[in-house]
């Protein structure tokens, strides 16, 4: 058998911590590996696979449109990319201009330049434990030392206030703000939902001050949470909102949702040679029907709350807390978590950290009753005396 480990071992980049497994196939919730060995996915590649892997809808897209056009600048106008656009606005009323790009931190990278331009001021705010991506913008924005530190200086102007404190964000805000950037439920930093009263004051500071508020729905978006998107948990009506991960089914995608308090964007500001590439369009209008029609923010809702209310019946002296929304869930340990999503993984289960000491689940939102009641076992071994 090929010894593809050594191969990425001797030619990789170093920058990720490995899973000394080889992944080779998926289907729905379910990995394979190279020896056959089966996992279920609570990972879902970091928040992408919201349909699951393998979806004959997705590589029946993907298939049909590289026969017809995978690349077209956004110079042209394009059959896909325009169906795309009026979706994608129509998931977010008022929200009438798209800009798309290839990933979560391109969408927040634009989101943070059109504040810029838009409003002629430099400061963002954004909150202790974001996360918001890795290019200069977006680690500006993000919180974590260690992502930040090895690369500064970072662009100036930005400032970190605590998460769900509608104080800090009030007094924070002023006449020189550009923007303010948040998550709705905190995923990187520990999955950490929002309060109401934090997303009113945010909202309330920006409307007062000129200031614009993005909502960073990189991870929440497309169902995750059991809405379509997490502002509709609280009604939260932002100036921008960025998307990625799961929005093409899998294929590299990121979108920037702008709105009317965002001024003309002129021919030139910015770009992206691959941004709205028809194939990515083609494969995120196919994701996009998928969701609606399988009604997957409702069974992300529904298997959420069963999943939570398992997970809390745990009886284990570990856990602090499992908190979460929809099928993004958390189990936050007195300990390092990394043990523990070894173990889990022993077990046939593939989960994430969020921080140290958080378990993060973040399964396909198609995963089947039988498999979450695996899940839920593997966790109830590992995380008891069983261990
Ligand atoms: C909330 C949030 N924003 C931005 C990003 C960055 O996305 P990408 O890795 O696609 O650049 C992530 C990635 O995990 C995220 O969770």
């Amino acid at each position: 058998m090929a010894n593809f480990m050594a191969v990425e071992d001797r030619h990789s980049s170093g920058l990720y911590a490995k899973h000394e497994i080889v992944l080779v196939r998926g289907l729905g919730a379910c990995l394979w590996d190279q020896q056959g060995r089966e996992y279920i996915d609570c990972m879902a590649g970091h928040g992408v696979a919201n349909l699951g892997h393998a979806h004959p809808a997705i590589a029946q897209a993907i298939a049909g449109q590289a026969k017809r056009l995978i690349t077209c600048p956004e110079t042209f106008y394009n059959d896909q990319r325009a169906a795309l656009m009026e979706k994608l606005s129509s998931l977010a009323p008022g929200l009438e201009r798209v800009y798309l790009c290839n990933s979560g931190t391109e969408a927040v990278e634009a989101a943070l330049k059109f504040a810029r331009l838009s409003t002629g001021r430099s400061q963002v705010v954004a909150a202790m434990r974001g996360f918001h991506g890795r290019t200069m913008g977006a680690l500006s924005a993000t919180w974590n030392k260690h992502y930040r530190q090895p690369f500064e200086p970072l662009v100036p102007g930005f400032s970190h206030i605590p998460y769900n404190n509608s104080q800090a964000i009030s007094k924070a805000v002023s006449n020189q703000t550009a923007a303010v950037l948040l998550e709705v439920v905190q995923g990187e930093g520990g999955v950490h939902p929002a309060e109401a009263d934090f997303l009113q004051a945010a909202t309330r500071a920006c409307r007062q001050s000129g200031a614009l508020l993005i909502i960073d729905e990189v991870q929440t978006g497309f169902g995750r949470t059991g809405k379509m998107l997490a502002i509709e948990h609280y009604d939260l009506a932002p100036d921008m909102l960025c998307l990625a991960k799961s929005i093409a089914g899998g294929l590299p995608m990121g979108a920037t949702l702008i709105g009317p308090r965002v001024a003309n964007l002129a021919p030139g500001m910015h770009s992206s040679t691959f941004g709205g590439n028809p194939l990515a369009s083609a494969a995120a209008l196919a994701a996009l029907q998928v969701m609606q029609q399988e009604n997957l923010p409702q069974q992300a809702a529904e298997k959420g709350a069963y999943l939570i209310e398992r997970l809390r019946r745990i009886d284990s002296a570990l856990i602090r807390e499992v908190r979460g929304v929809g099928l993004m869930v958390g189990i936050e340990l007195k300990q390092k978590a990394a043990p523990y999503l070894r173990a889990l993984e022993q077990r046939g289960v593939i989960a994430l950290p969020a921080g140290m000491t958080v378990i993060r689940l973040l399964p396909p939102l198609v995963i089947t009753q039988a498999q979450l009641e695996r899940v839920v076992a593997a966790l109830e071994a590992v995380l008891t005396a069983d261990g």
